[in-house]
């Protein structure tokens, strides 16, 4: 039997070049606005690695185009003794969310689990947009859906697309209730401030989310361009369009964002590869990069 790591890598690795040219392909807009949420080993090996994707979509953009990841800390955030510091504390959303916040000219925006860090001319906006909530009507993710920001998903599934939350809110799902968290922040002078963040967290009983079902949704009636970069399965979307169809879907099945009968949807397009750091959509899974 042939293991993973025997496999040969048949593609030859990404540089910047080839990645622009696979955005551009995919229609990522010249001048647009951009959030991004992504997994560096599904694209297979890139020369060197998730700097070069941050810099091969910023010159997709241009000047004049913005790019946003989010740069959660949600996993940890709740821990003992945690502090969020906008300068330091690292994004928990993988490597390129990682180089995003530190690219030198990137933006963070204030939250202690749902901060994102921005690069381009509506970056100052969207960072000092938000009050205390992450999901309400001055916020980032508000800002991006509202300025007609659109979504790409670079190798992760529809499960990963935060801006569904922004939906579930806005439409006032029964299953989520707004929490408000005080807690401190580091300054960049090392003192600390409060720092008043209010969530959406789900409710007991809250079977999981299942959005690739509205993701799917959104394939069937051709609102997605979806391709390859790399060997990740790109999906770019518009932020009006999702709010539309998951209006559309929870207007016919108020549970529609959630897992039923304890199965999430299958995407009818490209393979979902799971391993211990999440989900992975790949067009050949031989072809991610490492051992899994
Ligand atoms: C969890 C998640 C980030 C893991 O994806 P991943 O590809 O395994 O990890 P990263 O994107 O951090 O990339 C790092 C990995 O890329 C691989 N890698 C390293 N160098 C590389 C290179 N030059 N070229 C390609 N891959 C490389 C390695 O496997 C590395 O893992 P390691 O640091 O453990 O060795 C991803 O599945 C995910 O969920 N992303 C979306 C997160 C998000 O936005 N969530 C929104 C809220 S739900």
């Amino acid at each position: 039997m042939t293991t993973q790591s025997e496999r040969p890598h048949r593609s030859k690795p990404l540089d910047r070049a080839s990645l622009v040219s696979a955005f551009r392909r995919l229609g990522v807009p010249r001048g647009g606005l951009l959030m991004v949420h992504s997994s560096l080993r599904s694209m297979g090996h890139v020369f060197g690695g998730a700097l070069t994707v941050v810099d091969a979509l910023l010159e997709t953009l241009g000047r004049a185009g913005t790019l946003v990841v989010p740069t959660f800390t949600y996993p940890i955030a709740r821990e003992r003794g945690f502090v969020f510091d906008p300068l330091r504390t690292p994004s928990l959303m993988g490597a390129i969310s990682e180089a995003g916040r530190r690219h030198p000219q990137a933006l963070r925006s204030i939250h202690l689990q749902h901060s994102v860090a921005a690069i381009g001319p509506l970056a100052e906006t969207i960072v000092n947009a938000g009050g205390e909530s992450a999901w309400d009507a001055d916020s980032p993710m508000r800002q991006i859906r509202d300025r007609d920001g659109q979504y790409l998903l670079l190798g992760v599934p529809y499960q990963n697309l935060t801006a569904v939350h922004l939906c579930e809110v806005e439409l006032e799902v029964p299953y989520r209730k707004p929490v408000r968290t005080e807690t401190r922040m580091r300054r960049a002078d090392g003192s600390f401030v409060p720092l008043v963040s209010a969530g959406c967290p789900p409710l007991p009983g809250h079977p999981g989310s299942d959005f690739n079902r509205l993701g799917q949704r959104m394939e069937d009636a051709g609102l997605v361009r979806i391709g390859e970069v790399g060997n990740a399965i790109a999906r770019l979307l518009g932020g009006w369009d999702l709010t539309r169809k998951a209006r559309e879907l929870f207007e016919e099945d108020v549970n529609g964002f959630l897992v039923q009968e304890g199965v999430v949807t299958r995407l009818t397009f490209g393979h979902i590869i799971e391993t211990v750091r999440g989900e992975h959509c790949v067009a050949d899974p031989s072809r991610m990069y490492g051992e899994w």
